[in-house]
């Protein structure tokens, strides 16, 4: 099976906007609360920080910053500065977060694309949860350049691969996604969450979609491995694969 660029959903701009945060809500359902994707890759980042001695995490393309909500409420993220960001910011979240979290989360604001050069990510753990299938294939050597020229530790997880177990465990995603009415029940928010998964109930179909398409824009070790060798210094990378993720942590490769 070839790594496919099909469109997805939650990519669209012209997705109404409620329907648009369910999708994100979704997101958060299944990797927070079904499976612990999201815990899991805070824990992992705080000890990579402890290991490197950063006291910056910053969490690129983060989408409603779940990683970063995670941290916050972690005892032992207290003294670092969790820095959400993300092409496309979700303002109201994260000025929730930083608000509720003022001793530690410090939000950028304005767009962050990791096509292009970026100044602010150095001295940091940078991390990558969920996102780097969200660039076309063409460009994540890019990605991976621009990446690379900090100094930072980066940090990637992905919670789904180009498996057909992964693509089939994808698919029951329609399940959770018609349930989020009653799984957020407490949160402000329900009207239209009972609008776009049970009166006009496209959600639920948008979701398995683009969870299924997910898989197919996964790279296989090798296929990264590929893409890691083509930047001018390749640097040296940990892979760790289960059978439903893809872990990756490098850094720069230090001057001779
Ligand atoms: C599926 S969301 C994942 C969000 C979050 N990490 C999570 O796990 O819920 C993918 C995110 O990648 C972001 N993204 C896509 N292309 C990007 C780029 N070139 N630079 C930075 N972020 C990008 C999107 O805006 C989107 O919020």
């Amino acid at each position: 099976m070839r790594a496919l660029y099909l469109f997805e959903f939650c990519d669209q701009t012209w997705i109404p906007s409620g329907a648009r945060e369910c999708l994100y809500e979704v997101m958060e359902a299944c990797n927070s609360g079904l499976r612990s994707f999201n815990r899991e890759v805070a824990e992992a980042v705080l000890e990579q920080a402890r290991s490197h001695g950063a006291q910056t995490i910053i969490e690129l393309g983060a989408g409603r910053a779940p990683v970063t909500s995670e941290l916050a409420k972690m005892a032992a993220s207290q003294g670092m500065r969790l820095v959400p960001c993300d092409l496309v910011p979700n303002v109201a979240m994260y000025q929730q977060l930083a608000k509720e979290h003022a001793d530690r989360v410090f939000p950028i604001y304005s767009s962050v694309d990791l096509t292009q050069p970026q100044t602010e990510l150095n001295n940091a753990v940078l991390v990558m949860a969920g996102m780097m299938h969200h660039i076309p294939l063409e460009l994540r050597g890019r990605v991976l350049g621009t990446l690379s020229a900090t100094n930072s530790r980066m940090c990637m997880f992905e919670p789904l691969r180009r498996t057909w177990l992964s693509m089939f465990m994808a698919a029951l995603s329609f399940f959770p996604a018609w349930m989020l009415p009653i799984t957020f029940v407490r949160r402000s928010g329900t009207g239209r969450r009972l609008l776009w998964c049970w009166l006009l109930p496209i959600v639920p179909f948008m979701f398995e979609w683009d969870g299924v398409t997910s898989c197919l824009r996964q790279w296989t070790v090798s296929e990264w491995q590929a893409a890691f060798r083509a930047l001018p210094d390749e640097p040296q990378v940990e892979y760790q694969c289960g059978f439903n993720s893809l872990k990756m942590f490098w850094n720069r490769r230090s001057p001779s």
